[in-house]
């Protein structure tokens, strides 16, 4: 019922880097062939930092989708959608929104680092200290157990378990819970009831992490359970009430070890970044003029690799020989920079082949993208539909 389900979303920003694909990408592509993954375009939160100019975030949706299907995201194995096109994430944010205290907004670190990183702009919104009140809706609304993000995106999973733990406990009791949870047990037949019951009291006198997972996965695998004696029996195992929205772990994404051009962190802003389908010519031309080891003014001089950014770029391409040829060409001034550098862009341009040729039919027919992008909006609109049902029906506004 509760499937080791994956969320994760981008801003559209525009096009994506290299640095993009050597941190979040790849992690979501090995992903998605082991678990069920949901991968959006938070285009509301860009709208957050962006509402002065809409128009680009459309763009670069669509750039955006293009990067991640050309990157190797594939569609038949996850699913990709829009966030505005589930507009049920935005009534799940709303009712939340009753319930969370301002200071638990006003306390997330990024909220005061971004009004002052981006003083330019106008950030004393009531939609910007929301910002991370969305993203928990964007995922408990898939009852994601896991949310693969950076490093600096924890304090917003954080609140957001904060936020699940704080609803469980506002709407999730409800009179005669024990009674109900009782016979629920019954419904899972007298072998599942009687391990049911061990691992209950596991959990609850020896604070067995272990058997609450087992738990846990056995009643995922119940099929006699209806979703409300589920979520009762999820609750039932912990405390005295239903768990209607599930806490999500991180999934730390290690930060991409591809520099930029300069040898800092690659960033657009920076200009020191490749693009995931920038043609050859500017590829090549952009590692050619990549800055060296300063003291390499002539050919002649010897240089030092662990003071120059074209070593860093062989660090991520390179084998151990290319290294090795590198080290002793550098130090005896051997080689030249250029020489040196052509491996890299060889790899470089290799790496982004299969990304420029599946970008290409993309390009060429722009109705595929729309029409993925259609499915996965259909597909996740399912699952938040299910749950926001719960999520009513807790809160007591069903009306029925
Ligand atoms: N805040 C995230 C970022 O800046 C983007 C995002 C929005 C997100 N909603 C999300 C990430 C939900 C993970 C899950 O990178
Ligand atoms: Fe850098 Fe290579 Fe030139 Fe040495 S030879 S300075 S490592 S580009």
């Amino acid at each position: 019922m509760y499937p080791d389900r994956v969320v994760s979303g981008m801003r559209p920003t525009g096009a994506m880097h290299l640095g993009h694909y050597h941190g979040a990408l790849k992690n979501w592509i090995r992903m998605q062939s082991e678990q069920p993954c949901l991968f959006f375009v938070a285009d509301w939160h860009a709208l957050t930092t962006h509402y002065d100019d809409p128009s680009i975030i459309v763009k670069s949706t669509w750039d955006m989708v293009i990067d991640w299907l050309a990157a190797g995201i594939d569609p038949s194995q996850a699913t990709i959608f829009i966030q505005s096109k589930v507009p049920e994430h935005a009534e799940l944010h709303l009712l939340l929104s009753m319930a969370t205290p301002l200071g638990w907004l006003e306390r997330v670190p990024t909220y005061k680092d971004q009004i002052e990183n981006l003083s330019n702009r106008d950030l004393a919104t009531y939609g910007f200290l929301g910002y991370p009140l969305l993203q928990a809706a964007d995922v408990l609304i898939y009852r994601a157990s896991q949310v693969p993000v950076g490093e600096d995106q924890i304090p917003h999973i954080e609140m957001m378990r904060e936020i699940a733990r704080r609803f469980n406990h506002l709407y999730g009791k409800e009179p005669g819970f024990e009674e109900k949870a009782l016979e629920a047990v019954k419904k899972l037949g007298s072998k599942r009831a009687k391990l049911y019951a061990e691992l209950r009291t596991a959990f609850q006198q020896e604070g067995e992490e272990e058997a609450l997972q087992q738990a846990r996965a056995m009643l995922d695998d119940a099929g006699s359970l209806s979703n409300i004696d589920r979520e009762r029996l999820f609750g039932y195992l912990e405390g005295s009430r239903k768990i209607i929205l599930v806490e999500p772990q991180v999934k730390l994404t290690e930060a991409s070890r591809l520099p930029g051009l300069d040898g800092r962190k690659m960033s657009k802003s920076y200009g020191n970044a490749i693009t995931l389908r920038e043609d050859r010519d500017s590829v090549t031309k952009k590692i050619r003029t990549m800055p060296t080891d300063p003291a390499r003014v002539r050919r002649s001089d010897a240089g030092d690799p662990n003071k120059c950014p074209v070593f860093q770029l062989h660090q991520v391409y390179s084998d151990s020989e290319t290294k090795n040829w590198v080290v002793k060409g550098c130090t005896s001034a051997g080689i030249g920079c250029l020489e040196c550098k052509q491996p890299v862009v060889d790899a470089v341009l290799a790496e982004q082949e299969p990304m420029r040729e599946r970008a290409q039919q993309y390009l060429d027919d722009p109705s595929l993208v729309r029409a993925i992008v259609a499915d996965g909006c259909d597909k996740a609109r399912k699952l938040a539909q299910e749950t926001m049902r719960d999520v009513r029906e807790a809160m007591g506004l069903d009306y029925s």
